[in-house]
C-alpha cells in the first residue's frame, strides 16, 4: 500500500500549553488532527468551567481558521465542585475531567492525594456521563518508577472503578502489559490511550549509550516486552485502545539540563510514526480505527467527516528537527529510524 485515505484523526491526549508556546506548537497538531482532548495542567491548572472556557478561547485565537476543535478538560483537585463539573459539561465547555495523582508528573502539584475526598465528584460524573481521564501512576516514594503504573491499577484504579461502576474511565498513555491486560479484563466503561512514542521506544532507547532527554516522559518507557504489548494492543483492532499522543512540548533548555522535564513532543510527526509502526505489523488497515474511530466512539462523539491522505515514499521523509516558538526551540521526537510516510492532504 502506498497511499492511505483515513477519516481525519483525533488526539485524545494533548498538551497545548499557553502563551508563546501555545502559539508556536498548536499548528503542529491542527495540521493533521480535527480534535484533541486538551490537558489542563497549566500553571496554575484549569480547575473551573470558567477557566476552561477562557483557555479554549486562547486556543481558538492561536489557531484562526484551522478547523480544529479543542475538547477541554478540568483538572480534578480535592476542592473540585461537582456542580461546576456537571454544569460545564452540560454547557459543552468541557468534555472530560482529568485525574492526576498529586506529584505524578509535570505541573501536578494540585492533584489528588486522598481519593475519598473526590468521591462526590466521581458520583456526579457517573450520573451525568462525564468521562474521567486518568494519569495512572502512584506517587509513593517507595514505589519504583517502573512499577508505578501497575501498582496504580491495583491500589487506585480498580477500587475507584468498583466504587463507581457507572463512571467511564480512560486510562491514559498506558505503558505496560499489565495495563493492557487490565483494560482487556474490564467488561465495560474502560478505554485506554496509547502514544506514538511508547510504540517506538523502550527504556533502553532512553538509557543505553547515554541518556536521551527527548525520550524522557511520564509514564517512563518500560521494558521491550511492554512496548510489544502496546504495539499488539494498538494494532489489534480492539476498540478499547485509541490514540492519545501525550505530545508534551518543553523548550530545549528545560530538556537539556540538570533536571530534565518529562515530555516527548510528537505532534509534528505522529501520523508518519504511526503509519510506519502499523505497516511493520502489516496492520495499515487498522490504523484508521485507532486514530479516528475508536476514541470518538468511546467518548460518544461523532466521527469526523474530513479525510487525511498519506503517501509512502521510498526515500526518507524529512521532518524539522525543532519547532521554533516564542518560548524557545522545541525538539521534535526523533524515532531513530527513517520515516517513509507523509501526510499529503488533510
Ligand atoms: C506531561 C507534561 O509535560 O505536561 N509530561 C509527560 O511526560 N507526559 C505531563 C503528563 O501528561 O504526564
Ligand atoms: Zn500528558
Amino acid at each position: 500500500m502506498t497511499r492511505l485515505s483515513l477519516t481525519r484523526p483525533d488526539d485524545f491526549h494533548l498538551h497545548l500549553r499557553d502563551g508563546a508556546m501555545l502559539a508556536g506548537i498548536a499548528p503542529e497538531s491542527a495540521r493533521d488532527f480535527a480534535r484533541a482532548i486538551i490537558m489542563p495542567n497549566l500553571v496554575p491548572p484549569v480547575v473551573t468551567g470558567a477557566q476552561a472556557a477562557a483557555y479554549r478561547a486562547r486556543i481558538d485565537a492561536a489557531l484562526p481558521g484551522a478547523g480544529f476543535t479543542p475538547l477541554m478538560t478540568l483538572y480534578l483537585t480535592e476542592d473540585t465542585d461537582p456542580a461546576d463539573v456537571v454544569a460545564a459539561h452540560r454547557a459543552g465547555i468541557i468534555t472530560a475531567v482529568k485525574l492526576y495523582p498529586a506529584g505524578a508528573t509535570t505541573n501536578s502539584a494540585s492533584g489528588v492525594r486522598d481519593f475519598d475526598r473526590v468521591r462526590p465528584v466521581f458520583e456526579a460524573m457517573a450520573e451525568a456521563g462525564v468521562p474521567l481521564c486518568v494519569h495512572g501512576e502512584v506517587t509513593d516514594a517507595e514505589i519504583d518508577i517502573f512499577d508505578r503504573e501497575s501498582v496504580f491499577i491495583d491500589r487506585v484504579l480498580d477500587p475507584v472503578r468498583r466504587a463507581h461502576p457507572g463512571l467511564r474511565v480512560i486510562m491514559e498513555h498506558v505503558t505496560t502489559q499489565d495495563a493492557v491486560d487490565y483494560v482487556r479484563s474490564a467488561d465495560q466503561g474502560l478505554g485506554a490511550t496509547i502514544t506514538a512514542h511508547h510504540l517506538v521506544i523502550n527504556r533502553n532507547s532512553l538509557l543505553v549509550g547515554g541518556m536521551r532527554p527527548h525520550y524522557y516522559c511520564l509514564p517512563v518507557a518500560k521494558r521491550e516486552i511492554h512496548r510489544l504489548a502496546l504495539v499488539e494492543a494498538a494494532t489489534s483492532g480492539d476498540a478499547r485502545f485509541f490514540l492519545g499522543t501525550d505530545s508534551a512540548p518543553h523548550s530545549d533548555d528545560r530538556k537539556e539540563c540538570e533536571c530534565c522535564a518529562a515530555g516527548c513532543f510528537t505532534a509534528t510527526n505522529t501520523m508518519p510514526l504511526l503509519a510506519q509502526v502499523f505497516e511493520r505489523e502489516d496492520a495499515l488497515d487498522r490504523l484508521e480505527g485507532f486514530v479516528a474511530h475508536y476514541g470518538a466512539d468511546f467518548y460518544g462523539l461523532p466521527r469526523n467527516r474530513g479525510t487525511l491522505v498519506m503517501e509512502r515514499q521510498d526515500t526518507p521523509v524529512a521532518f524539522p528537527a525543532k519547532i521554533d516558538t516564542g518560548a524557545g526551540p522545541v525538539t521534535v521526537f526523533n524515532p531513530g529510524f527513517d520515516l517513509h510516510w507523509r501526510v499529503v492532504a488533510g
